[in-house]
């Protein structure tokens, strides 16, 4: 099989984690957390994830010119990720976000975004020929949204897919939703996008109607340990995906691995389906595990791990069909 060939643009973090019994309240302060440091971001994520399940990735991203960027550049190295765009900024430091993990895996993070908000749209275009020659770009939103809605532009005019995770939630311009192929929003993402509060199965439909009226061709909402929905204008799938039982140690970075592993097996040809089953099970390992990139899995695992589950029913909703081609 041809490797997939992924752009990733977006942040770069280094991650500072307190496991704690719980997540404190405001003014609260709890004693008896254990620390750790590791590698994040929710960009770096993704493209690290990409690289694992098996892409040649390249990463468009801005680090300081300090320790921890150099720390992050090595990992990418090292992960086999092509870093010719990733430039350095002597005048900020390099992302820094602070997360505090409970005991149930939950997590509350705060972004102290650094060197990844002087990701200009200037900057970014001269990456142009990096996001044109990849078969799909991921973006999220740590990154200036101009920044994220020109390189969406000049990927769409390529004919390349556009997959927005668009985390942390925040509202987005018509002009970009409709320059991006596949919108990969939570829960709560959703409702800010839509303002469709999203419950069950039918409330996700509502919510994906409503942003493929929006100019998006494909909607995954992903729910969780609920798994994810999908609805696609093309072929009229609309189904809820249930996701694989997994012990959650840290539920930090799934969303980012979710986007990574389902860009790879998309590229590959894998059908909507079936890849959004690739990518759940790419979440489903990383929360068994502490820390953002400390938990990503390789391909080996994920292929092992899909092995061991169940087959998913076959798809009830028809397909729309579409018109035979004349010759
Ligand atoms: O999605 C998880 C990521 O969000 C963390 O790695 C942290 O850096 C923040 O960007």
């Amino acid at each position: 099989m041809k490797k997939a060939n992924i752009t990733v643009l977006g942040s770069s973090n280094t991650d500072m984690i307190v496991q704690i019994q719980r997540i404190p309240g405001p003014g609260e302060t709890l004693l008896g957390g254990k620390f750790s440091q590791a590698a994040g971001g929710k960009g770096a994520n993704q493209a690290v994830a990409a690289a694992r399940a098996g892409a040649s990735t390249r990463f468009i991203a801005r680090l300081g010119a300090d320790m921890l960027g150099d720390q992050a550049l090595a990992g990418f190295v090292k992960d086999g990720i092509d870093v010719s765009q990733i430039t350095r900024d002597p005048k900020v430091a390099s992302g820094v976000a602070l997360i505090n993990v409970s005991t149930a895996g939950e997590n509350a993070i705060t972004v102290a975004s650094g060197a990844n908000a002087a990701l200009t749209p200037a900057i970014m275009k001269k990456s142009a020929a990096a996001i044109k020659k990849a078969q799909c770009l991921v973006m999220q939103l740590e990154t200036p949204l101009p920044t994220v809605a020109a390189a969406a532009q000049i990927a769409k005019k390529a004919g390349v897919k556009v997959i927005l995770n668009p985390a942390p939630a925040q509202k987005l311009p018509p002009a970009l939703l409709k320059n991006v192929d596949i919108l990969t929003p939570n829960e709560h993402e959703a409702r800010l996008l839509c303002g469709v509060a999203v419950t069950d199965e039918a409330s996700s439909k509502k919510a994906a109607e409503a942003l493929m009226k929006k100019g998006v061709g494909t909607v995954i909402i992903t729910l969780g340990k609920e798994g994810a929905y999908v609805a696609d204008k093309q072929t009229g799938l609309r189904r809820h995906l249930p996701t694989y039982p997994a012990k959650r140690v840290d539920s930090t970075a799934a969303g980012d691995v979710f986007n990574g592993a389902l860009a790879v097996a998309l590229a590959e040809g894998k059908d909507l389906v079936d890849a959004i089953c690739f990518a759940n099970a790419a979440a489903s390992l990383s929360i068994m595990k502490l820390g953002a990139q400390p938990s990503i899995p390789c391909r080996k695992q994920i292929d092992a791990f899909l092995a061991k589950q169940k087959p998913l029913a076959p798809t009830k909703t028809a397909a729309k069909k579409t018109k035979p081609r004349k010759r």
